[in-house]
Protein backbone atom coordinates (compact mmCIF):
# COMPACT_ATOMS: atom_id res chain seq x y z
CA UNK A 1 0.00 0.00 0.00
CA UNK A 2 3.16 2.42 0.85
CA UNK A 3 4.64 1.92 -2.98
CA UNK A 4 0.99 2.53 -4.06
CA UNK A 5 0.45 5.21 -2.67
CA UNK A 6 3.78 6.77 -3.28
CA UNK A 7 3.41 6.07 -7.15
CA UNK A 8 -0.29 6.82 -7.18
CA UNK A 9 -0.24 10.29 -9.24
CA UNK A 10 -1.11 13.51 -7.31
CA UNK A 11 -2.10 14.40 -4.16
CA UNK A 12 -1.60 13.57 -0.90
CA UNK A 13 -0.59 14.84 3.37
CA UNK A 14 -0.34 15.72 8.33
CA UNK A 15 -1.12 15.46 11.66
CA UNK A 16 -4.34 17.34 11.77
CA UNK A 17 -3.34 18.93 14.65
CA UNK A 18 -4.20 22.04 13.75
CA UNK A 19 -1.09 22.87 12.65
CA UNK A 20 -1.27 27.13 12.44
CA UNK A 21 -1.41 29.31 9.85
CA UNK A 22 1.62 31.62 9.17
CA UNK A 23 0.05 33.97 6.91
CA UNK A 24 -2.71 37.14 7.98
CA UNK A 25 -6.16 37.26 8.25
CA UNK A 26 -7.43 38.66 5.35
CA UNK A 27 -10.71 37.31 4.87
CA UNK A 28 -11.99 40.94 5.11
CA UNK A 29 -14.58 40.07 7.94
CA UNK A 30 -16.55 37.84 5.73
CA UNK A 31 -17.52 35.58 8.64
CA UNK A 32 -16.52 32.26 7.74
CA UNK A 33 -16.16 30.00 10.51
CA UNK A 34 -15.22 26.20 9.18
CA UNK A 35 -13.79 24.94 6.28
CA UNK A 36 -14.50 21.42 4.55
CA UNK A 37 -11.88 20.19 2.49
CA UNK A 38 -12.57 17.35 -0.28
CA UNK A 39 -10.52 15.47 -2.65
CA UNK A 40 -6.73 14.72 -3.21
CA UNK A 41 -3.19 15.56 -1.67
CA UNK A 42 -3.21 19.26 -3.16
CA UNK A 43 -5.33 19.52 -0.06
CA UNK A 44 -4.57 16.38 2.22
CA UNK A 45 -3.53 17.34 5.60
CA UNK A 46 -2.64 14.02 7.16
CA UNK A 47 -5.74 11.76 6.00
CA UNK A 48 -3.75 8.77 5.02
CA UNK A 49 -1.46 6.23 6.98
CA UNK A 50 1.52 6.57 8.37
CA UNK A 51 3.25 4.56 5.63
CA UNK A 52 2.70 6.94 3.76
CA UNK A 53 5.55 8.75 1.94
CA UNK A 54 3.55 12.40 3.78
CA UNK A 55 4.74 10.82 7.29
CA UNK A 56 8.14 10.33 6.47
CA UNK A 57 11.49 12.79 6.00
CA UNK A 58 11.87 14.70 4.64
CA UNK A 59 7.57 15.60 4.17
CA UNK A 60 7.88 18.63 6.60
CA UNK A 61 11.06 19.53 6.62
CA UNK A 62 10.37 23.53 6.71
CA UNK A 63 6.87 23.33 8.41
CA UNK A 64 6.16 22.34 10.83
CA UNK A 65 9.99 20.81 10.94
CA UNK A 66 8.82 17.22 11.05
CA UNK A 67 6.23 15.00 8.83
CA UNK A 68 2.65 15.81 9.20
CA UNK A 69 1.00 13.88 6.79
CA UNK A 70 1.19 16.93 4.54
CA UNK A 71 2.62 16.37 0.37
CA UNK A 72 5.06 19.34 0.47
CA UNK A 73 7.82 20.38 2.86
CA UNK A 74 5.26 22.87 4.41
CA UNK A 75 2.35 24.13 3.90
CA UNK A 76 -0.55 22.82 1.03
CA UNK A 77 -4.00 24.50 -0.50
CA UNK A 78 -5.94 23.81 2.22
CA UNK A 79 -3.43 25.77 4.50
CA UNK A 80 -3.39 28.80 2.52
CA UNK A 81 -6.82 28.80 1.70
CA UNK A 82 -7.38 28.49 5.73
CA UNK A 83 -5.27 31.47 6.62
CA UNK A 84 -6.53 33.46 3.67
CA UNK A 85 -10.42 33.36 5.64
CA UNK A 86 -8.73 33.60 9.07
CA UNK A 87 -9.29 29.79 10.46
CA UNK A 88 -7.18 27.61 11.32
CA UNK A 89 -7.06 24.57 9.30
CA UNK A 90 -9.43 22.06 10.52
CA UNK A 91 -8.08 18.85 11.79
CA UNK A 92 -7.82 15.47 9.07
CA UNK A 93 -11.03 13.59 9.56
CA UNK A 94 -8.64 10.00 10.19
CA UNK A 95 -7.06 11.66 13.06
CA UNK A 96 -10.24 12.72 14.80
CA UNK A 97 -11.03 10.61 17.52
CA UNK A 98 -14.17 12.23 19.03
CA UNK A 99 -16.68 14.07 17.12
CA UNK A 100 -18.65 15.43 19.72
CA UNK A 101 -15.64 17.52 21.14
CA UNK A 102 -16.76 21.15 19.93
CA UNK A 103 -13.15 22.41 19.97
CA UNK A 104 -11.91 19.37 17.63
CA UNK A 105 -14.33 20.60 15.12
CA UNK A 106 -15.27 23.86 15.49
CA UNK A 107 -12.73 24.76 12.52
CA UNK A 108 -14.38 22.53 9.95
CA UNK A 109 -13.22 18.83 9.18
CA UNK A 110 -10.45 18.00 5.97
CA UNK A 111 -11.54 14.75 4.27
CA UNK A 112 -8.55 15.19 1.67
CA UNK A 113 -7.24 11.55 0.65
CA UNK A 114 -3.77 12.36 -1.39
CA UNK A 115 -4.34 9.74 -4.04
CA UNK A 116 -7.72 9.88 -4.27
CA UNK A 117 -10.11 10.97 -6.90
CA UNK A 118 -13.53 11.72 -8.11
CA UNK A 119 -14.28 8.01 -9.33
CA UNK A 120 -11.89 5.13 -7.83
CA UNK A 121 -8.12 5.49 -8.42
CA UNK A 122 -5.60 2.60 -8.06
CA UNK A 123 -5.12 2.61 -4.60
CA UNK A 124 -7.76 1.78 -2.36
CA UNK A 125 -8.97 4.98 -1.03
CA UNK A 126 -12.21 6.96 -0.01
CA UNK A 127 -13.42 8.66 -3.49
CA UNK A 128 -15.00 12.01 -3.50
CA UNK A 129 -18.47 10.44 -3.05
CA UNK A 130 -17.15 8.34 0.15
CA UNK A 131 -15.46 11.69 1.41
CA UNK A 132 -18.81 13.66 1.33
CA UNK A 133 -20.80 10.52 2.90
CA UNK A 134 -18.37 10.87 5.58
CA UNK A 135 -19.66 14.55 6.16
CA UNK A 136 -23.35 13.16 5.73
CA UNK A 137 -23.24 11.31 8.55
CA UNK A 138 -21.85 14.03 10.66
CA UNK A 139 -24.39 16.41 9.65
CA UNK A 140 -27.44 13.76 10.31
CA UNK A 141 -26.24 12.96 13.63
CA UNK A 142 -26.08 17.24 14.21
CA UNK A 143 -22.11 17.10 14.61
CA UNK A 144 -22.57 21.09 12.53
CA UNK A 145 -25.43 22.74 13.14
CA UNK A 146 -27.76 24.88 10.40
CA UNK A 147 -25.99 27.14 11.17
CA UNK A 148 -22.54 26.09 11.65
CA UNK A 149 -22.82 25.24 7.93
CA UNK A 150 -24.28 28.47 6.51
CA UNK A 151 -20.60 29.66 7.94
CA UNK A 152 -19.23 27.21 6.15
CA UNK A 153 -16.91 27.28 2.97
CA UNK A 154 -15.64 24.14 1.17
CA UNK A 155 -12.06 23.65 -0.59
CA UNK A 156 -12.71 20.73 -3.59
CA UNK A 157 -9.00 19.71 -5.32
CA UNK A 158 -8.91 17.89 -7.93
CA UNK A 159 -5.66 17.60 -9.40
CA UNK A 160 -5.40 14.81 -11.79
CA UNK A 161 -5.24 11.11 -10.17
CA UNK A 162 -8.66 10.12 -11.82
CA UNK A 163 -6.62 10.90 -15.24
CA UNK A 164 -3.36 8.93 -13.92
CA UNK A 165 -5.37 5.83 -12.76
CA UNK A 166 -6.86 6.38 -16.31
CA UNK A 167 -3.41 6.00 -17.99
CA UNK A 168 -2.57 4.01 -16.10
CA UNK A 169 -4.95 1.50 -16.88
CA UNK A 170 -5.19 2.02 -20.66
CA UNK A 171 -2.12 2.69 -21.44
CA UNK A 172 -3.32 5.50 -23.65
CA UNK A 173 -4.41 8.84 -24.20
CA UNK A 174 -7.01 7.38 -26.58
CA UNK A 175 -10.40 8.11 -25.25
CA UNK A 176 -9.49 10.36 -22.45
CA UNK A 177 -11.44 13.48 -23.20
CA UNK A 178 -14.81 11.27 -23.15
CA UNK A 179 -13.49 10.26 -19.33
CA UNK A 180 -13.21 14.01 -18.46
CA UNK A 181 -16.59 14.63 -19.28
CA UNK A 182 -17.55 11.90 -16.71
CA UNK A 183 -15.03 12.81 -14.47
CA UNK A 184 -16.88 16.31 -14.60
CA UNK A 185 -20.15 15.19 -14.38
CA UNK A 186 -19.61 13.45 -11.25
CA UNK A 187 -17.80 16.63 -9.62
CA UNK A 188 -20.89 18.51 -10.47
CA UNK A 189 -22.83 15.93 -8.70
CA UNK A 190 -20.72 15.62 -6.07
CA UNK A 191 -20.97 19.71 -5.58
CA UNK A 192 -24.26 19.81 -5.79
CA UNK A 193 -24.42 17.91 -2.60
CA UNK A 194 -22.32 19.96 -0.71
CA UNK A 195 -24.42 23.20 -1.87
CA UNK A 196 -27.53 20.83 -0.62
CA UNK A 197 -25.94 20.91 3.07
CA UNK A 198 -25.97 24.86 3.36
CA UNK A 199 -22.19 25.50 2.74
CA UNK A 200 -22.36 29.01 1.45
CA UNK A 201 -19.33 29.14 -1.03
CA UNK A 202 -17.65 25.81 -2.95
CA UNK A 203 -14.18 26.85 -3.92
CA UNK A 204 -13.45 24.41 -6.78
CA UNK A 205 -9.91 23.72 -8.18
CA UNK A 206 -8.89 23.59 -11.70
CA UNK A 207 -6.22 21.44 -12.83
CA UNK A 208 -2.45 22.95 -12.90
CA UNK A 209 -0.78 22.39 -16.17
CA UNK A 210 0.88 18.67 -16.09
CA UNK A 211 3.14 19.04 -18.41
CA UNK A 212 5.30 21.37 -16.25
CA UNK A 213 5.05 18.37 -13.49
CA UNK A 214 8.37 17.19 -12.51
CA UNK A 215 7.37 13.86 -13.36
CA UNK A 216 6.53 15.41 -16.46
CA UNK A 217 9.52 17.00 -17.84
CA UNK A 218 12.02 14.49 -15.84
CA UNK A 219 12.90 13.43 -19.30
CA UNK A 220 14.04 16.33 -20.80
CA UNK A 221 16.26 16.98 -17.67
CA UNK A 222 13.36 19.50 -16.51
CA UNK A 223 13.77 21.98 -19.42
CA UNK A 224 10.43 21.57 -20.98
CA UNK A 225 6.76 21.35 -20.12
CA UNK A 226 4.98 19.05 -22.17
CA UNK A 227 2.68 20.75 -24.65
CA UNK A 228 0.08 17.76 -24.89
CA UNK A 229 -0.99 17.42 -21.33
CA UNK A 230 -0.98 20.93 -20.61
CA UNK A 231 -3.80 20.85 -23.60
CA UNK A 232 -5.31 18.30 -21.67
CA UNK A 233 -5.30 20.58 -18.55
CA UNK A 234 -7.26 23.49 -20.09
CA UNK A 235 -9.42 21.09 -22.29
CA UNK A 236 -10.98 19.76 -18.61
CA UNK A 237 -10.29 23.18 -17.15
CA UNK A 238 -12.56 24.95 -19.99
CA UNK A 239 -15.00 22.22 -19.19
CA UNK A 240 -15.08 22.70 -15.75
CA UNK A 241 -15.69 26.11 -15.92
CA UNK A 242 -18.48 25.55 -18.43
CA UNK A 243 -20.02 23.43 -16.25
CA UNK A 244 -19.64 25.57 -12.80
CA UNK A 245 -21.22 28.46 -14.95
CA UNK A 246 -24.47 26.82 -15.73
CA UNK A 247 -24.58 25.33 -12.31
CA UNK A 248 -24.64 29.29 -10.63
CA UNK A 249 -26.81 30.02 -13.24
CA UNK A 250 -29.40 27.48 -11.49
CA UNK A 251 -28.48 28.61 -8.34
CA UNK A 252 -29.77 31.87 -6.38
CA UNK A 253 -26.38 33.28 -5.85
CA UNK A 254 -23.03 32.52 -7.20
CA UNK A 255 -22.15 29.50 -4.88
CA UNK A 256 -19.39 27.81 -6.86
CA UNK A 257 -16.21 29.50 -7.40
CA UNK A 258 -13.98 28.31 -9.76
CA UNK A 259 -9.40 28.36 -8.72
CA UNK A 260 -7.71 28.89 -11.57
CA UNK A 261 -4.58 26.86 -10.55
CA UNK A 262 -3.49 26.66 -14.12
CA UNK A 263 -2.50 29.90 -15.14
CA UNK A 264 -1.70 30.70 -11.05
CA UNK A 265 1.26 27.78 -11.57
CA UNK A 266 2.20 29.23 -14.81
CA UNK A 267 2.63 32.66 -13.21
CA UNK A 268 4.20 31.44 -9.85
CA UNK A 269 6.67 29.66 -12.64
CA UNK A 270 7.57 32.50 -14.59
CA UNK A 271 11.11 33.95 -13.95
CA UNK A 272 12.45 31.25 -11.24
CA UNK A 273 15.10 29.87 -12.56
CA UNK A 274 15.45 26.20 -13.01
CA UNK A 275 12.16 26.24 -11.82
CA UNK A 276 10.95 23.06 -13.45
CA UNK A 277 13.02 21.41 -11.46
CA UNK A 278 11.60 19.74 -7.97
CA UNK A 279 14.09 20.04 -4.40
CA UNK A 280 13.69 16.39 -3.86
CA UNK A 281 14.67 14.22 -6.47
CA UNK A 282 14.30 10.22 -6.53
CA UNK A 283 12.09 8.33 -4.11
CA UNK A 284 11.24 11.13 -2.13
CA UNK A 285 11.19 9.87 1.62
CA UNK A 286 11.99 6.72 0.93
CA UNK A 287 15.13 4.44 2.12
CA UNK A 288 16.67 1.20 0.89
CA UNK A 289 16.75 -2.20 2.79
CA UNK A 290 19.87 -0.88 4.35
CA UNK A 291 17.74 2.16 5.54
CA UNK A 292 20.14 4.61 2.40
CA UNK A 293 18.13 7.43 1.53
CA UNK A 294 16.63 7.17 -2.10
CA UNK A 295 16.63 10.68 -2.68
CA UNK A 296 18.36 13.68 -2.88
CA UNK A 297 17.43 17.49 -1.22
CA UNK A 298 18.35 20.41 -2.66
CA UNK A 299 19.78 23.28 -0.69
CA UNK A 300 16.95 25.73 -0.59
CA UNK A 301 14.28 24.67 -0.54
CA UNK A 302 12.56 28.10 -0.38
CA UNK A 303 13.89 28.83 -4.40
CA UNK A 304 11.96 25.71 -5.41
CA UNK A 305 8.01 25.90 -6.21
CA UNK A 306 8.03 22.38 -6.91
CA UNK A 307 8.84 19.65 -3.72
CA UNK A 308 8.74 16.66 -5.28
CA UNK A 309 7.38 15.12 -9.03
CA UNK A 310 4.52 16.01 -8.36
CA UNK A 311 3.73 18.73 -5.05
CA UNK A 312 4.37 22.57 -4.87
CA UNK A 313 6.71 23.49 -1.92
CA UNK A 314 5.66 25.20 0.52
CA UNK A 315 6.92 28.59 -1.10
CA UNK A 316 5.70 27.33 -4.17
CA UNK A 317 2.14 27.13 -2.81
CA UNK A 318 2.62 30.44 -1.55
CA UNK A 319 3.62 32.04 -4.90
CA UNK A 320 0.75 30.07 -6.72
CA UNK A 321 -1.45 31.49 -4.07
CA UNK A 322 -0.82 35.11 -4.35
CA UNK A 323 -1.78 34.49 -7.84
CA UNK A 324 -4.99 33.06 -7.25
CA UNK A 325 -5.57 35.39 -4.27
CA UNK A 326 -6.82 37.84 -6.78
CA UNK A 327 -9.61 36.11 -8.25
CA UNK A 328 -10.43 34.88 -5.05
CA UNK A 329 -11.05 38.26 -3.89
CA UNK A 330 -12.91 39.38 -7.15
CA UNK A 331 -15.52 36.15 -6.59
CA UNK A 332 -16.25 36.98 -2.75
CA UNK A 333 -17.29 40.67 -3.66
C1 LIG B 1 -16.92 5.49 -4.42
O1 LIG B 1 -16.55 4.43 -3.58
C2 LIG B 1 -17.64 3.63 -3.15
C3 LIG B 1 -17.09 2.64 -2.12
O2 LIG B 1 -15.99 1.97 -2.65
C4 LIG B 1 -18.25 2.94 -4.35
O3 LIG B 1 -19.34 2.14 -3.94
C5 LIG B 1 -18.76 4.03 -5.30
O4 LIG B 1 -19.25 3.45 -6.48
C6 LIG B 1 -17.62 4.98 -5.65
N1 LIG B 1 -18.18 6.12 -6.38
C7 LIG B 1 -17.71 6.55 -7.53
C8 LIG B 1 -18.39 7.72 -8.12
O5 LIG B 1 -16.76 6.03 -8.08
C1 LIG C 1 -1.80 22.26 -28.08
O1 LIG C 1 -2.85 23.12 -28.45
C2 LIG C 1 -2.43 24.12 -29.39
C3 LIG C 1 -3.58 25.10 -29.56
O2 LIG C 1 -4.81 24.41 -29.63
C4 LIG C 1 -2.03 23.41 -30.68
O3 LIG C 1 -1.61 24.37 -31.63
C5 LIG C 1 -0.89 22.46 -30.39
O4 LIG C 1 -0.58 21.73 -31.54
C6 LIG C 1 -1.28 21.50 -29.28
N1 LIG C 1 -0.06 20.75 -28.94
C7 LIG C 1 -0.07 19.45 -28.74
C8 LIG C 1 1.27 18.82 -28.52
O5 LIG C 1 -1.08 18.78 -28.73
Amino acid sequence: MGKKVVFTLFICFIIASAVPSKGKDDDGGRNVKLLFAFGDSYADTGNLPSVSVSWKTPYGLTFPGEPSGRFSDGRVLTDYIASFFGVRAPLAYRRIKNFDAKSVVQNGINFAHGGSGVFQTLSDLPNMTTQIDFLQQLVEKNVFSTHDLSSSIALVSVAGNDYGAYLARNGAFQGLEGFSRSVINQLMSNVRRLNSFGIKKIFMTGIGPLGCLPQSTASNSYQNCNAALNNFSMSHNQLLEQNIFHLNSEAASPVFSYLDLYTSFLSALGGVPNRLKPCCIGGCGGVDKNGEKRYVVCEDVSRSIFWDSIHPSDSGWGAVFSALRESMQTSLV
